[in-house]
């Protein structure tokens, strides 16, 4: 087991977080701005060694936020932008990268004979001729290139190591070996990686990368794969989000790297203790919770029911425990504060678990805190981190909801009245019917105003223990065949109900202002 004392770390494995672009592109993880820039921050903070902010050709809004992350954070690590081997993309990643300090240009081009025939229909002989000059042509704008030769899995290991080579003559400092369709086994992709290590006469020159996909459950083990047979960067996501099945899992590769130190002889520069508050901020941010079981991030990845595992614990921890929850910064259900805990008190818990919050916000989430308080005898840290996310949207509150009262029951036709308050703090009231109590509110909700969405998804979990838990609503709304998330926390779930609502439909309101803003 590790613990903070750790020797320093000779060689280590960089990561490459690809959160923001092959996690963004997954549907339902869809991010608007201020999201894709609260993820950079909270990524910053855990201490990845390079972001790939996005895909600046695919659209001006990733153009956009490439552009504003790199800005914003390219004094204190990498930011990549991705490209395909096309002068128009480079240009444009390489534009959208401008204000950075430290920024990588990431060019790739598919190789496998199926993607070759099928895709480019270029023959062998065009792609290495088109990857060279790409690379060149990114090495014109910045000194770090990194090249991935998409379907690398797939590809014939003769003509990877070729196109491998000539990437490495052409400038990159990076070679990617994509497992674009999650084919490999760890036996397979360590022989992969092996062969290149061994037959790319300039493979000295480059830092060899893995980039794995989950199609067959494994893409953390083929990472871990690629590593013990030399390769030093690692592409994931956090939480695995990706496409399709998804990447391999931040969380997982780094705890791996950490917990077995003694058989990877290296590790990561994560800061571990902030894995569990940023799996928590995206899974806030996306609307896309991780299951229970999930590793390292999942509600019960540090629960031990069974009598035999609780006794073992109490005993010795090492029994049943290859890890410390509190160095995944995991938050469990302690029972931290009561109503007369006091400002102070609250101030300190509320940075132990990993959260600066200005002084607006801290007095806004103090005051959730005394109202909670007041009406449930015992309050955990996990109902403090739903209390303090809950008043840390990025989205501007065009509509806040001060009110609302739903009847309902056998015999009686469900009625609900709802008062917000707009932009301009004017207050707007309104009744209506529905269902049940949840549609009632939401009808009353869209008669104030104005507008609705359609409800895709609503979901409703208990945050900590005991009957008078804080209910957490989560909701995915369709506006306009674009879907939004919102979460809302209240001890009455019929009001964190409305209150998810009404962020998905101020995120609505946020992405198209002009038409209803
Ligand atoms: O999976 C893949 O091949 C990719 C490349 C763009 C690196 O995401
Ligand atoms: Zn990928």
């Amino acid at each position: 087991m590790s613990d903070d004392a750790s020797p320093a770390i000779d060689d280590p494995v960089i990561v490459f977080d690809t959160t923001l672009r092959d996690g963004e592109q997954s549907p339902g993880c869809s991010m608007t701005q201020p999201e894709k820039l609260q993820i950079a921050e909270a990524l910053v903070d855990l201490g990845v060694d390079v972001i790939e902010a996005g895909f600046p050709i695919a659209s001006p809004g990733d153009f956009q936020a490439v552009r504003e992350i790199a800005n914003s954070f390219g004094d204190r690590t990498t930011i990549a932008g991705l490209a395909r081997c096309r002068a128009e993309d480079v240009d444009r990643a390489a534009e959208a990268l401008e204000g950075a300090a430290h920024k990588r240009l990431h060019v790739f081009l598919a190789t496998s004979a199926i993607h070759r025939e099928h895709k480019l229909k270029m023959g062998k002989e065009q792609i290495v001729e088109r990857a060279v000059e790409m690379v060149r042509r990114a090495k014109g704008f910045v000194d770090d290139v990194e090249f991935s030769p998409e379907d690398a899995v797939r590809t014939e290991l003769d003509f990877l190591t070729e196109v491998v080579t000539a990437a490495i003559d052409a400038g990159a400092t990076t070679v990617n070996i994509p497992d674009t369709v999650g084919y490999a086994t760890p036996h397979h992709y360590h022989r992969v990686i092996t062969h290149l290590k061994e037959n790319v006469p300039n493979i000295d020159r480059a830092v060899i990368s893995v980039h794995c996909h989950d199609d067959l459950g494994m893409a953390v083990a083929n990472s871990l794969a690629g590593v013990e047979a030399g390769a030093r960067q690692i592409e994931c996501t956090v939480n695995g989000i990706g496409e399709r099945a998804g990447n391999a899992a931040l969380e997982e590769v780094v705890m791996a790297l950490r917990t077995r130190r003694d058989y990877y002889g290296t590790e990561t520069h994560v800061n571990t203790r902030k894995l569990f508050p940023t799996s928590q901020l995206l899974q806030t941010i996306t609307g896309v919770k991780v299951q229970r079981n999930k590793a390292i991030v999942g509600r019960n990845a540090f629960a031990h029911e069974a009598g035999i595992h609780q006794h073992g614990v109490l005993q010795s921890r090492e029994t049943y425990e290859i890890m410390r929850s509190e160095d995944v910064g995991y938050v469990g259900t302690n029972l931290v504060l009561g109503k007369h805990s006091g400002r102070h008190a609250f101030r300190d818990r509320v940075g132990q678990l990993g959260y600066e919050l200005d002084e607006e916000t801290f007095q806004q989430v103090f005051e959730d805190f005394i109202d909670l308080a007041d009406k449930k005898k015992e309050v955990y840290d996990s109902d403090i981190v739903a209390l303090i996310e809950n008043r840390t949207g990025t989205t501007k509150d065009y509509w806040t909801l001060e009110h609302c009262q739903a009847m309902a029951g056998p015999g009686m036709v469900p009625t609900a009245t709802v008062q917000l308050v707009d932009e301009n703090g004017v207050h707007h009231r309104d009744a209506a019917t529905g269902g049940g109590p949840v549609e009632a509110v939401l009808h009353a909700m869209e008669r104030v105003m104005g507008f609705g969405a359609k409800l895709e998804d609503l979901q409703i979990r208990s945050v900590s223990k005991g009957k008078d838990a804080l209910g957490e609503v989560s909701v995915e709304v369709n506006v306009d065949g674009r879907t939004f998330t919102g979460k809302g926390v209240s001890v009455d779930i019929i009001e964190g109900s409305a209150r998810a609502y009404l962020k998905a439909l101020n995120k609505a309101i946020a992405a198209r202002p002009v038409a209803t803003a």
